[in-house]
């Protein structure tokens, strides 16, 4: 089991996550981030602190698909272990459903 980060997330990017891992999972992205798989130790704490519910267990169906891009993007983003700056019309960005679709990206952010 893992956890993964999903749609919710993009251009959303609130970071609130980042802290709380206790094994430094998370990787940056230009507008979203995502979770290394192999790292995660499943322990459950990040999946309460995203504001936007956009965290969640790999054993809830349709995650297939984000394992894959959670796996995929880590390998080559930068590791955040320090909450940044929310982009700054992360709000306008809560609730749209298909983000990902329209606006993934494979930038890799900066990282801390
Ligand atoms: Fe980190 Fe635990 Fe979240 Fe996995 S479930 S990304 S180990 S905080
Ligand atoms: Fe994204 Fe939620 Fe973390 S919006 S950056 S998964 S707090």
């Amino acid at each position: 089991m893992t956890f993964v980060v999903t749609d919710a997330c993009v251009r959303c990017k609130y970071m609130d996550c980042v802290e709380v891992c206790p094994v430094d999972c998370f990787h940056e992205g230009e507008n979203m981030l995502v979770i290394d798989p192999l790292t995660c130790i499943d322990c459950g704490v990040c999946e309460i602190e995203c504001p936007v519910d956009a965290i969640q267990a790999d054993t809830v169906e349709g995650s297939e698909k984000w394992v894959e891009i959670n796996h995929r993007l880590s390998r080559t983003w930068p590791v955040i272990r320090l909450k940044g700056t929310p982009p700054p019309d992360a709000d306008d960005w809560k609730g749209v459903p298909d983000k990902f679709e329209r606006y993934g990206s494979d930038t890799p952010g900066k990282g801390s």
